[in-house]
């Protein structure tokens, strides 16, 4: 249990944070805060609070709109951004499409993490993904091994999914990573995808395995065209994943997007690699043999990653 977990946004992501926070009781005290009013991170919190004596629950909350509930935080989640939403013709925007509100943001959140919780292990879902987290990198200049993404974990457990299904297994036997960068042109690596140890070919056809590898890359706008907004219940979860690797000190392989200095060919970018995650954080980068196919599939991903972070470079 850590003393403090602090929750910057609680809107969707936020709100099941919060709740799966007090549900397995993995801090102590819980911080969220949200600028949204009347007030709405307190009132979250409080009805959550409201139910610990019935799920035996002794978290404790600090909630509001000012950022000085999150003091002394030992990790922090941000989610503060504008997610994606159906327009009124059926469309939605990429996640690229929301670099310039959601900059701004981040900037603000970053002011705040500077300056009441300097050194919190950071984990941040807003998107697009790769290019948030590396504004966070610029405006905190972290210890690399603080400051990590919350993607690949989401991407895994939907391929995971997608392939326990076709295979009529379950999602137990699955093992499976989706690495790059947190877009459409993500990478499924089908040569790591295990059911029960054998090879993922011997349950499931090439066919089968290439249409599933096109829907997980394209998993997130399928729950937007669903429900009108970004997923948020296994992105939360996905990243509890994380949290949880952290404070229980697991040492547990997951792929995250962290700092690339040289794996990988890459240099100074923010990408999801698998990463073993314990009470440091980011406590190793585990570089993997790839398939030709699956080397040019991650280029392509990092030239999608390289091209929204010069953006963010070039936003001051
Ligand atoms: N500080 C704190 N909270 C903020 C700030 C800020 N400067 N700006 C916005 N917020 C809050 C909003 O008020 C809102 O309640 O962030 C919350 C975001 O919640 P939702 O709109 O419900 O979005 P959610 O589904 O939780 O997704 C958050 O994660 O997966 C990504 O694409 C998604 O970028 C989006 C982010």
């Amino acid at each position: 249990m850590l003393k403090k977990i602090a929750l910057i946004g609680g809107g969707n992501i936020g709100g099941v944070l919060v709740h799966e926070i007090f549900q397995r009781k993995l801090a102590r005290t819980v911080a969220l805060v949200d600028v949204k009013g009347p007030d709405v991170a307190k009132g979250k919190c409080l009805d959550i609070a409201e139910a610990t004596p019935i799920i035996n629950s002794d978290v404790l909350f600090e909630a509001g709109k000012d950022y000085d509930v999150i003091k002394d935080a030992d990790m922090v989640i941000n989610t503060a951004g504008v997610p994606r939403t159906v327009r009124p013709d059926g469309t939605f925007p990429s996640r690229e499409e929301l670099l310039a509100v959601n900059l701004q943001i981040t900037d603000k959140v970053a002011g705040a993490i500077k300056q009441f919780c300097p050194d919190a292990i950071v984990i941040s879902i807003a998107n697009p993904l790769d290019a948030i987290v590396y504004r966070l990198y610029q405006k905190l200049n972290p210890p690399k091994h603080k400051l990590m993404g919350m993607a690949g974990a989401l991407d895994s457990a939907r391929y995971r999914y997608f392939v326990a299904n076709a295979a009529g297994v379950s999602v137990d036997n699955v093992e499976a990573m989706v690495l790059g960068g947190h877009g459409d042109d993500m990478v499924p690596i089908r040569s790591c995808c295990r059911i029960a140890g054998m090879p993922v070919e011997k349950f499931v056809d090439d066919k089968t395995l290439s249409a599933i590898e096109a829907r997980t890359r394209k998993a997130g706008g399928e729950i937007v065209g669903l429900i009108g907004v970004s997923a948020f219940w296994s992105p939360a979860i996905a990243a509890i994943e994380m949290a949880e690797a952290i404070i229980y000190d697991k040492k547990k392989i997951i792929p995250s997007c962290v700092l690339l200095e040289g794996e990988y060919g890459v240099k100074g970018l923010f990408v999801g690699v698998p990463v073993v995650l314990g009470k440091h954080g980011i406590e190793k980068i585990i570089e993997m043999e790839l398939t030709e196919a699956e080397k040019a599939a991650f280029a392509k991903s990092i030239e999608a990653v390289k091209k929204t972070t010069d953006e963010v470079i070039a936003t001051k």
